[in-house]
């Protein structure tokens, strides 16, 4: 079967960088882009990351095309460091990337490769959601030439993360979500409550690192960050691989338990800004506009993925 073609729209981040190494660990897969964004650290070390992490898996002729630096109206978020570290990639030591990014911005370069192909690209959105929005304001037709959008956010029956009621790349941006959610664009949602079902363990990256490899030795360092944060805050041994889970969609998506719901965001700017819920009881009367995976089968998600590392970390 001929691979999936994807971009990811990103905002890297130790759980993002993990993704592009998933994707690129996997033939069922054809990482075509990178689109940047800031979110969990500033866009200057988002895109840096981005190439550096594409340069470690000797993959730097993927393009990666810079975008936003801000939110449409909310303020910068701030709180990504205590979770990613300074650097964004965890305590992650990556020489500077020779490549460089595209000249076109990432808004820019998501229309031109939407259009050009249409019902051809899956788009992943595993940051705030800020590029895709203003694309689909700047140029309306790419809503039916996107095949499908697959985003890592949202929180329906979990408490949030970023605040007690919202996720971090829905809160981060709720305008963006809003516009996106109300596009009419096919949407795959994997919110928190499935991603906190996929925990990372220290016994998972110790067996990983039996295999000599720099790919082993950027998973160990660059969620050692991650890790602390989530055993002083969360009280986890492991972290929760939000955005690895996303490609699952492709990779095993009978790990999954989807639900088609109508799901809208909280865009009031009161304390639960951001804000994402589904209408279970069809009150609204709207039709379902996402598919929601509500549950998944964490374990073997990890398993998973520890497997596609193993065998990266033997090529490089
Ligand atoms: O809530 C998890 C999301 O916020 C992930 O995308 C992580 O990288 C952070 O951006
Ligand atoms: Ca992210």
């Amino acid at each position: 079967m001929n691979p999936k073609r994807i971009i990811i729209d990103t905002d890297p981040g130790v759980d993002d960088a993990l993704t592009f190494l998933l994707a690129l660990a996997s033939p069922e897969i054809q990482l075509e882009a990178l689109t940047t964004v800031s979110g969990n650290i500033g866009i200057e070390k988002t895109t840096r990351n981005a190439l550096a992490v594409l340069e470690l898996a000797h993959a730097s002729h993927i393009p990666v095309a810079r975008g936003c630096a801000l939110p449409l109206v909310s303020p910068l978020h701030k709180s990504g460091e205590a979770v990613h570290g300074s650097s964004g990639i965890g305590k992650a030591v990556l020489p500077e990337p020779k490549s460089q990014p595209i000249d076109q911005h990432a808004i820019d370069y998501l229309i031109e490769r939407i259009l050009a192909e249409p019902q051809e690209i899956t788009l992943f959105t595993i940051g705030p959601m800020t590029n895709l929005a203003l694309a689909i304001r700047k140029e309306p037709r790419i809503v039916p030439a996107l095949k499908e959008l697959v985003m890592m956010g949202g929180a329906i029956r979990s408490g949030g993360n970023a605040t007690p009621l919202a996720e971090f790349n829905i809160h981060a941006d709720p305008h963006a979500a809003h516009i996106v959610f109300h596009s009419g664009i096919p949407i795959t949602l994997i919110p928190l409550d499935a991603t906190y079902k996929c925990l990372l363990t220290t016994a998972d990256v110790e067996r990983l690192n039996r295999i000599d490899s720099p790919i082993a030795r950027f998973v160990r360092d660059a969620t050692a960050v991650y890790m602390d944060f989530y055993k002083k805050y969360e009280g986890f041994d492991g972290c929760a691989l939000h955005d690895p889970l996303t490609l699952a969609v492709i990779l095993a998506p009978e790990l999954f338990t989807f639900e088609d719901q109508h799901v809208d965001v909280d865009i009031s700017g009161g304390v639960s800004n951001g804000n994402t819920f589904a209408d279970f009881m069809k009150v609204s009367k709207r039709p379902a506009n996402m598919k929601v995976a509500l549950d998944v089968r964490g374990r073997d998600f990890i398993e998973l993925f520890i497997e596609r590392m193993e065998s990266l970390s033997r090529k490089i």
